[in-house]
């Protein structure tokens, strides 16, 4: 499986990409994650990046492509991949058409999660994440036991992510349609689109996706 996952953000590309890395053991790559992860362990990379997460703004492409190529040159990477939150504007687009053309393995689908504004800003706003272990939840849309679990035996410390404040979220949403949203009608030329209801519970989105990997494209 070589799949993009391209929606807005809180569409549900990082809950959907866990539940496929299950279904089919190929790694979930988000250049979300990746970022997050420089920022944490202080590199010059992370506080480059930081200024433009912050206000919601993309990161420099350089910086971004950089990253992917060598995530993609990891071993596990051979088996498939589920890109997450790349690319998002044509110029990564066309890059990484390049470096899958040069590593002879082409995309195979980009699945576009669709969801409304209102639906996306309150996931937004309401999706917290567990300092200790990463999970992701959300105050509204979560089932009450789930947020009840523990972690390490303790309860879980529920953070939110600073661009999940209301007023960096509407600057990422600007974003989205005037970045990213491109994109839409770039696969679909190609021919790899698959366009998924996501305004349902994450089991039914899963089952959707599955559904349009096994359709054809504009089937
Ligand atoms: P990134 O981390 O990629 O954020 P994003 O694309 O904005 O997407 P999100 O992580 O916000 O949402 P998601 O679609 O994964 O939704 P989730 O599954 O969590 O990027 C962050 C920043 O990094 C960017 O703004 C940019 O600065 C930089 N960056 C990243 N990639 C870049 C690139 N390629 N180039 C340049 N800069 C880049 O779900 C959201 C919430 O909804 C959660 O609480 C979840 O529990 C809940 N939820 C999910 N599915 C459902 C469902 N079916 N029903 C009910 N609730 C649900």
């Amino acid at each position: 499986m070589r799949i993009v996952l391209l929606g807005a953000p809180g569409s549900g590309k990082g809950t959907q990409s866990a539940l496929l890395v299950k279904a089919y053991g190929v790694p979930q790559i988000s250049t979300g994650d990746l970022l997050r992860e420089e920022r944490a362990k202080g590199t010059e990379l992370g506080l480059r990046a930081k200024a433009a997460m912050d206000a919601g703004k993309l990161v420099d492409d350089a910086t971004v492509l950089g990253m992917i190529r060598e995530r993609l040159s990891r071993p596990d990477a051979v088996k498939g991949f589920i890109l997450d939150g790349f690319p998002r504007n044509l110029v990564q687009a066309e890059a990484l058409e390049k470096m899958l053309a040069d590593m002879r393995t082409p995309l195979e689908a980009v699945v576009l999660l669709n969801l409304d504004l209102k639906t996306l800003f309150k996931r937004l706003t309401g999706r917290r994440i567990c300092e200790n272990c990463n999970q992701v939840f959300n105050i509204y849309t979560s089932p009450p036991g789930m947020l009840a679990e523990k972690c390490g035996g303790k309860p879980h410390r529920l953070i939110q992510r600073d661009d999940d404040k209301e007023e960096v979220i509407g600057k990422r949403l600007d974003v989205y349609e005037a970045q990213t949203k491109p994109l839409i009608d770039h696969y679909r030329a190609a021919g790899l689109l698959r366009v998924v209801d996501a305004d349902a519970d994450m089991n039914t989105v899963f089952k959707n996706i599955q559904k349009a990997l096994e359709t054809p494209a504009g089937g």
